[in-house]
């Protein structure tokens, strides 16, 4: 094999990163201060935030979101079991308990028809998550809530740049959860954000992260001066981001919008490509769906692991680098030996995590790189020629 083999995913770095990075370390100052804050503030204007809690990742991000709303023991969160493991652990992290919906095949998210069946008189809260970048309903989670004081938590992980109905995710619900791992568009290394325009959570959240700080206790009767210490009246955890990760975010977020255009460019394209390729779904939803394509992922329609699996194989021989989508979640084995979830209580997330196939998509793909994974997809699923 003589071709260059061609990743799933990279991050775009350039000598704007090293300058600001330069900045912070010129500065002295390397942990949360001053680029953290412009960073926060730049994700919170770009989600349509209030405020903007940045952390170091969006596992935390979940975490501190779940402890901020008060869910604890005695309570259910609804997750999708089509996710990433931690939209689920977040909830077994207080002590409540996931309780898990099917997905919809099509669009990999929440079902929606199954949800209101789902919500009982201990669910406290709903993890909506924006699969891949495309953006779940709130308008439909908040109308099968109906009035009951449900919260909803936006796992906007891999959904920088996502919106709905035109609107930017992240402050939809009561609060969202980012991720900067490098697998996504914007990336600080490790990172993540919690986004909401609840100035009460906003504050439990900065200081939950912060070892529970509580600021200054306002009846301490000393007169104030470099003895003056804060309070900690919550037990928190030290769940801050550096200056140094925020430089390189800065600089990732100068690019953002071109980083994002590129990548619906390249998915319309793929789905141009590969949309009549039967048995074959791709992520085709519509440029008004406001997908960001953090990830491409396409689904086989036979469900039949071994065959994608060897679709899988075939492209890794031909040096093309992909990644099954995610997983279903109730039947990794910490929430199957916990509640005793079998792979038929599930059988549209199992057959998503069985069938689907993230393609590569990464920065200054050409349509040469592009042509050569649609032929070698095409030549796997037995409907191009090998000539
Ligand atoms: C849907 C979803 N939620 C949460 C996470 C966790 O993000 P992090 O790696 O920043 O903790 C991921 C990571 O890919 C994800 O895809």
């Amino acid at each position: 094999m003589t071709d260059k083999p061609l990743p799933l995913t990279f991050p775009s770095f350039d000598e704007r990163e090293i300058a600001l990075l330069r900045e912070c370390l010129d500065s002295l100052w390397v942990t949360q201060g001053p680029l953290v804050e412009r960073f926060e503030a730049q994700i919170a204007g770009l989600h349509d935030a209030r405020h903007a809690l940045s952390t170091t990742s969006c596992t935390s991000a979940l975490h501190l979101a779940m402890l901020g709303l008060g869910v604890g023991p005695g309570d259910e969160v609804i997750v999708p079991a089509f996710t990433w493991v931690t939209s689920a652990s977040c909830a077994e992290y207080v002590g409540a308990r996931p309780v898990f919906v099917d997905v919809d095949p099509v669009t990999f998210n929440l079902d929606l028809d199954k949800l209101a069946g789902a919500i009982s008189a201990r669910t406290r809260a709903i993890v909506a998550v924006h699969l891949f970048g495309l953006a779940v309903d709130i308008d439909a989670i908040r109308a099968a809530i109906g009035d009951r004081e449900i919260f909803i938590v936006e796992d906007a992980a891999c959904a920088i740049g996502t919106t709905l109905h035109g609107r930017p995710v992240g402050a939809l619900g009561d609060c969202g959860c980012f991720s900067f791992h490098p697998r996504k568009v914007v990336t600080t290394g490790e990172g993540g954000m919690v986004t909401t325009n609840d100035a009460a959570l906003a504050e439990r959240v900065a200081s939950l992260r912060n070892h529970g700080a509580t600021g200054i206790d306002a009846n301490n009767p000393e007169e104030p001066g470099p003895w003056t210490m804060a309070t900690f009246n919550r037990l928190g955890f030290n769940l801050r981001m550096s200056d140094i990760q925020a430089a390189v975010g800065l600089a990732q977020l100068e690019k953002f919008p071109a980083l994002l255009a590129e990548r619906r460019a390249r998915a319309a394209r793929y789905n141009a490509l590969l949309g009549a390729c039967g048995g074959l779904q791709v992520p085709d939803h519509g440029a008004a769906s406001g997908h960001a394509y953090q990830s491409y992922v396409v689904r086989l329609q036979t469900g039949d692991r071994a065959r994608r699996n060897a679709v899988m194989k075939q492209l890794a021989q031909a040096g093309i680098s992909t990644r099954a989508g995610a997983h279903a979640v109730p039947v990794l084995g910490y929430y199957r030996d916990k509640y005793g979830y079998r792979r038929e209580d599930f059988p549209l997330a199992v057959g998503c995590e069985d069938s689907t196939i993230t393609l590569p998509l990464f920065p200054g793909m050409t349509d040469a790189d592009q042509d050569r994974v649609v032929e070698a997809l095409l030549i796997a699923l037995g409907q191009g020629s090998a000539a």
